[in-house]
C-alpha cells in the first residue's frame, strides 16, 4: 500500500495528479487584472484597416439600441488580431460599443475563450474530461509536457506553445481529442501527437480531424445500424387502415 506521503512526493513530480487539479492550473484561470509590462492601460490597442472594415460588418448585423450584442464578436477580433487579449482592446471595444468597460470586463473574464495574458502562437488545449480521460488523455497530456518541456499554464521560450488543461470540448466520441487553435485533432495516439507537435515546429498545418481513418464519428469499421434500406411509407401500419 502506498503511503500518503509517497503520494505527495509522487505529486509534487508531477507524477500522479489530483482529478481536482485542472481547474486551479487551467491556464487562463486569472480572474483579477494586474498591471503588467505587457498589459496596462497605456498600452495602444487600434484595430488594423481590414479589421475596422470587419467591425463595420458586424455592427451593421444588429439593431440600433442593440449594438453591444456585437461585443462578443469584437473581443474575438480583437483577439485574433493581437494573439491575445489586452486591456487596452477591451477599453477599445467598450468605446466602439459606447458602454461602461466594467460590461466589457465582465464579459472578458467570464469566457475562457478570452486569453487575457500573453500566449504562445499555438494554444494546446487538452480536454481531460471523462470520455477523454478514459481514453488515454492523461498520456497525451504527458506526451505534450515531455516532448515540449513544459507544464500546464506554461508558455515554450519560442513562444510557439502553451498548453492548458480543458473541460470537454464537445467531441467525446472522438476521444482523446486536442483543441490546436481552432482545429480540433482527434482519436489521438501519443505518436500522433508528437506528430502534430512536430509539424506545427516545421511551420506546417497538420490536418486536422480523427487520426484513426475515421471520416468524423461514424463507427470505426463497418456500420453496426442502419445498415438496411429503411422501409418506405406504410410500414408498420395496420392492413385495414
Ligand atoms: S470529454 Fe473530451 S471532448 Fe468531451
Amino acid at each position: 500500500m502506498i503511503s500518503l506521503k509517497n503520494i505527495a512526493r509522487l505529486w509534487q513530480k508531477g507524477l500522479v495528479r489530483n482529478l481536482q487539479t485542472s481547474s486551479a492550473l487551467q491556464h487562463d484561470a486569472l480572474f483579477v487584472h494586474r498591471d503588467t509590462a505587457e498589459d496596462n492601460p497605456d498600452i495602444k490597442f487600434e484595430f488594423s484597416p481590414e479589421n475596422l472594415k470587419r467591425v463595420d460588418a458586424i455592427l451593421a448585423i444588429y439593431p440600433e439600441g442593440h449594438k453591444r450584442a456585437a461585443m462578443i464578436p469584437l473581443l474575438d477580433l480583437a483577439q485574433r488580431q493581437y494573439g491575445w487579449l489586452p486591456l487596452s482592446a477591451m477599453h477599445k471595444v467598450a468605446e466602439i460599443l459606447d458602454l461602461p468597460r466594467m460590461r466589457v470586463y465582465e464579459v472578458a473574464t467570464f469566457y475562457t475563450m478570452f486569453i487575457r495574458k500573453p500566449i504562445g502562437k499555438y494554444h494546446l488545449q487538452v480536454c481531460t474530461t471523462t470520455p477523454c480521460w478514459l481514453r488515454g488523455s492523461d498520456d497525451i497530456l504527458s506526451t505534450i509536457k515531455n516532448h515540449l518541456k513544459i507544464n500546464v499554464g506554461d508558455t515554450t521560450c519560442d513562444k510557439l506553445f502553451s498548453l492548458s488543461e480543458v473541460e470537454c470540448l464537445g467531441a467525446c466520441v472522438n476521444a482523446p481529442m486536442v483543441q490546436i487553435n481552432d482545429d480540433y485533432y482527434e482519436d489521438l495516439t501519443c505518436d500522433d501527437m508528437i506528430e502534430i507537435l512536430d509539424e506545427l515546429k516545421d511551420g506546417k498545418r497538420p490536418r486536422a480531424g480523427p487520426r484513426n481513418g475515421r471520416y468524423a464519428s461514424e463507427p470505426l469499421g463497418q456500420p453496426t445500424s442502419l445498415t438496411s434500406e429503411p422501409p418506405g411509407p406504410g410500414f408498420g401500419i395496420r392492413s385495414d387502415l
